[in-house]
């Protein structure tokens, strides 16, 4: 029999996949419905301190091959997420997802999280694509160094980082040797590929209303760019700091290419906009169905085992 389990921190996932972070999260109604499908854990929107209501509509838009957002962090406010995992039953982790649209806020989220009753897994969003005149911090390597040094003066529980995807091996290296300093759980690699556009050649407009129409690329096109860096970043990160491979998984090959990358679980975004919570169940069997083809019974059995030509 085949066994899906992986650890991050102090949390096992029985099965290894989770939502993205912004995908079915937003309400306790869809985050209920996530926990009651067949994923391993939740992941909750990032909660900024404040509630807030996020970029005018329309701010999403599907593809064939993928979607572009910008949303602008609509989500309840972090006391919100705090709450709905307090009184939560489930035995699957839940993975607490926090930003702000400034360094200070993020760091003071942080603050209100570690003098929390919370214990679980949180993870620093440092990639927001979407925020009208905000860089994405990890774009930025002395803003990245600059925040993990004052969230790390004080905040004691299991931290991980949403980061942009990079694409020069060069920016690895930098950032790699960054993370390497702090005492992170894992990163999570990668969010949308930030303002790509998409256009309707009929209407001759683009098809979200946010930025001009520039927003975050998921889904198909972006599994490359995935694969990409969660291999690059699992061959220069410490072992003992996990990764969450999320970027264009659509089929369970998908997951098990993102595995053979280095990933320890995998998280679904475009695909379950797309197709419901009932991804998780069909891409848990088609992940089950290629490992028993290929006589694998853990993951471990091929987590980072990618091959290259000689
Ligand atoms: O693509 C994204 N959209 N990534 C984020 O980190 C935030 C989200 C949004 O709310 O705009």
């Amino acid at each position: 029999t085949i066994d899906l389990s992986a650890t991050i921190g102090n949390e096992t996932f029985h099965h290894p996949f989770v939502n993205a972070a912004g995908v079915c999260d937003e309400t306790a109604q869809e985050m209920q419905s996530v926990l009651d499908s067949a994923a391993g854990g939740l992941t909750t929107k990032s909660a900024t301190l404040a509630p807030r209501a996020g970029n005018p509509q329309p701010r999403y838009f599907d593809t064939d091959l993928g979607s572009i957002n910008s949303m602008g962090l609509p989500n309840q406010g972090l006391a919100y997420y705090l709450d709905f995992i307090a009184n939560s039953t489930t035995a699957k982790p839940i993975d607490l997802s926090v930003t702000g649209t400034k360094p200070a806020d993020q760091v003071a989220a942080l603050q209100q999280i570690q003098a929390s009753d919370f214990t679980g897994l949180c993870e620093l969003n440092l990639s927001c694509p979407n925020v009208v005149g905000k860089p994405q911090i990890g774009y930025d390597l002395d803003a990245t160094r600059a925040i993990l040094d004052q969230v790390f003066a004080f905040y004691e529980k299991p931290l991980g980082v949403k980061l942009p995807p990079y694409f020069d091996l060069q920016q690895y290296d930098a950032m790699a040797a960054i993370l390497n300093q702090y005492p992170l759980t894992y990163i999570n690699a990668i969010n949308s590929v930030g303002n790509g556009l998409v256009i309707d050649p009929n209407t001759e407009t683009v098809v979200i209303k946010p930025k001009g129409g520039f927003g975050g690329i998921g889904g198909q096109y972006i599994k490359p760019v995935a694969l990409a860096n969660v291999r690059a970043f699992r061959q220069r990160l410490r072992p003992e700091i996990k990764i969450i491979g999320t970027g264009g998984v659509t089929t369970g090959t998908d997951a098990f290419e993102l595995i053979l990358c280095g990933a320890d679980i995998v998280e679904l975004g475009t695909v379950v906009m797309q197709e419901g919570v009932s991804a998780f169940t069909r891409i848990t069997h088609e992940l089950e169905t290629l490992m028993q083809e290929k006589g694998y019974q853990t993951l471990a059995d091929f987590r980072g085992h990618l091959k290259t030509q000689s």
